[in-house]
């Protein structure tokens, strides 16, 4: 699926928010049949930020979608999407309570369901609903407490999997504007359910045969191959539709899963580690929330700069897979 977009998307606003509390591998190691060096080799990760019982989903995508609201200077949105896999319940969407919870009003409010790849849809679903005109301005949250769906005994999953939320604020504009999406690709392959899934507690498998239904379970070997080939495929066509060439590429946000999958996709793109961006050493793999929290880290920090071609990119558990472009625009950083 492709975005040619008679009114483009234009990135106003950024936030984001970790839960203060830090998982190290050294506290995993204490805990689990593994050692920091398996996991920072394999992985990259040294810790990983986690959310205490009582806080949920909606408690960081309120967080972040406050800074989101803050840096675009503006507390008017239409709608707010949630990209999330860890909801708050399993019936209704989560959005709107936290659209309440925001002050925002009566607005439109959902969930968007796609793991790795939610922000990625998200951005797809916010742009649809500016290119139809439906909205003027859209909250998009990816935000995700993905340690509820870890088994804390399972060394692979519980090494990999953080908790977090990243905001942005889109508003209508042009298609030539900094910050406006220029380009947008969607892919699925249901095959690949089973890869990346949690069996128990939807409409499939009502009960819990066996607690580990429960949790996520994670064939890492093969959603590795197919996150390489289909990140990497959809950043073809996404630069393509912009009309660039992949060594136009300033900076290449992509999904934080894996060191070695960035690497992977970095090298058979040729775009330089210079240009790649990364956070996965202190976050971990967050799910929706991973993309947008970088990107509000990099334009905190400056590695974000105005004018700046940007290539982003995510895979996850569905399957399910995106790629977007912009050129970065000034955004205010809230701390
Ligand atoms: O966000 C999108 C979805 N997620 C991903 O994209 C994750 C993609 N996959 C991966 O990142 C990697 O496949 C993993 C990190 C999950 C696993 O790394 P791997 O290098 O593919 O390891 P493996 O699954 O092939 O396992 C190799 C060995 C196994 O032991 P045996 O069977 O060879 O004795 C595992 O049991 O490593 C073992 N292992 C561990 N050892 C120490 C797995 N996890 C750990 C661990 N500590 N935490």
């Amino acid at each position: 699926m492709t975005y040619a977009p008679p009114r483009a998307a234009v990135l106003a606003g950024i936030g984001s928010w970790l839960p203060p509390d830090v998982l190290t591998n050294a506290q995993l190691e204490a805990e689990l049949d593994t050692s920091d060096e398996w996991i920072r080799t394999r992985t990259g990760i040294a810790s990983r930020h986690r959310v205490m019982p009582g806080t949920s989903t909606s408690e960081l995508a309120v967080e972040a979608g406050r800074r989101a609201l803050k840096s675009s200077q503006s507390d008017a949105v239409d709608a707010v999407v949630l990209a999330t896999s860890t909801p708050d319940e399993l019936c209704p969407a989560t959005a709107p309570d936290v659209a309440s919870r925001l002050g925002l009003g009566q607005v439109a409010a959902f969930d968007v369901s796609a793991v790795c790849a939610g922000f990625v849809y998200g951005l797809g679903t916010a742009a649809g609903l500016i290119a139809a005109g439906i909205a003027e301005r859209v909250l998009l949250i990816g935000a995700e407490a993905f340690t509820s769906l870890v088994d804390p005994g399972d060394r692979t999953t519980a090494a990999i999997f953080g908790d977090g939320a990243g905001a942005v604020v889109l508003r209508a504009g042009d298609v030539d504007e900094p910050g406006a999406i220029r380009s947008l690709v969607l892919g699925s392959d249901g095959r690949g359910n089973h890869l990346l899934h949690v069996p128990a507690g939807g409409a499939r498998q009502r009960e819990q045969t066996e607690t580990a239904s429960r949790f996520l379970q994670l064939q890492g070997r093969e959603i590795f191959r197919h996150a390489v080939r289909h990140m990497g495929a959809s950043c073809r066509e996404a630069t393509a539709r912009a009309g660039w060439e992949l060594s136009d590429v300033d900076r290449l946000v992509a999904h934080q899963a894996n060191a070695r999958i960035t690497k992977s996709l970095g090298d058979a793109l040729g775009v330089p580690p210079g240009k790649r961006a990364s956070n996965i050493e202190r976050v971990g793999n967050t799910a929706a929330a991973s993309v947008p929290v970088l990107l509000d880290e990099d334009n905190s920090s400056g590695a974000l700069t105005e004018g700046q071609r940007v290539l982003i990119t995510a895979f996850g558990g569905g399957l399910a897979w995106g790629a977007a472009t912009l050129v970065w625009p000034v955004l205010h950083s809230v701390a």
